[in-house]
């Protein structure tokens, strides 16, 4: 099986979770994308969808899918995203697609996250793909300097040889080798850092399911 098939499998998978008559949290990635198809066959037996970016909202709303303003929903009984690194315990790494900081605000509003995820994503310990965080663009250089003394190595994540944008309009700071140990630790510290907006570990509030796209079939696993 390919990756993508993987990927498409989870996200079949994930349909189990919708709730009838309600609105869902949607992520955002290669993986959410698959979802979002396969929503779109069932888009009958929702009320709509909060998006956690602007790309995800283009795709829910050509599938004919409402998009919701998150001000607008009390609360949701299920998110479903992917994940850049998940370990066993549920915590995980998002933001390789640069959308940590919407991801995580739709997230906290759902009772349930539930992950979709390749198998590739599974690790013991989070930090080989680089650590995420979105920071105001005139705090870049102060984050920076607090990431590589804490031993990481930040790199400004670029686009087209310029700062990359988030849709909050702000930076992302990509921290390299770092190996966390104690990710619930971490997510607290740097996210007090100021100009930190978001830190893309998700540990505090971690998946409560994953489902996991193997050779052998969906895994799921509960946390
Ligand atoms: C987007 O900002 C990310 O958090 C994605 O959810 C994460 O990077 C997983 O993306 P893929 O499904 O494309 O691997």
């Amino acid at each position: 099986m390919t990756q993508d098939e993987l990927k498409q499998a989870v996200a079949r998978a994930a349909l189990d979770y919708v709730v009838e008559g309600e609105i869902i949290g949607v992520g955002t990635g290669s993986t959410a994308n698959f979802f979002i198809d396969e929503l779109s066959r069932i888009r009958d037996r929702i009320q709509g969808a909060v998006a956690s970016s602007e790309a995800t909202a283009a795709r829910l709303r050509s599938h004919g899918i409402p998009v919701l303003d998150l001000n607008q929903v009390e609360r949701m009984s299920v998110y479903v995203d992917g994940a850049d690194e998940i370990n066993h315990q549920g915590a995980m790494i998002k933001g390789g697609g640069g959308a940590l900081t919407r991801e995580k605000i739709v997230a906290s509003v759902a009772d349930r996250f539930v992950c979709i995820a390749d198998g590739s994503k599974l690790v013991d310990v989070l930090g080989k793909f680089a650590l995420p965080v979105e920071v105001i663009p005139m705090a870049v250089a102060a984050v920076t300097r607090q990431l590589s003394s804490m031993g990481a190595a930040p790199v400004l994540r670029l686009k087209d040889g310029k700062p990359y944008l988030t849709d909050n309009a702000c930076c992302i700071i990509d921290a390299m080798d770092l190996e966390i140990r104690d990710p619930v630790a971490l997510e607290q510290v740097i996210n007090a850092w100021p100009g930190v907006v978001s830190v893309g570990l998700f540990a505090v509030k971690g998946a409560n399911v994953c489902l996991l796209g193997t050779v052998d079939g969906v895994k799921t696993m509960k946390f």
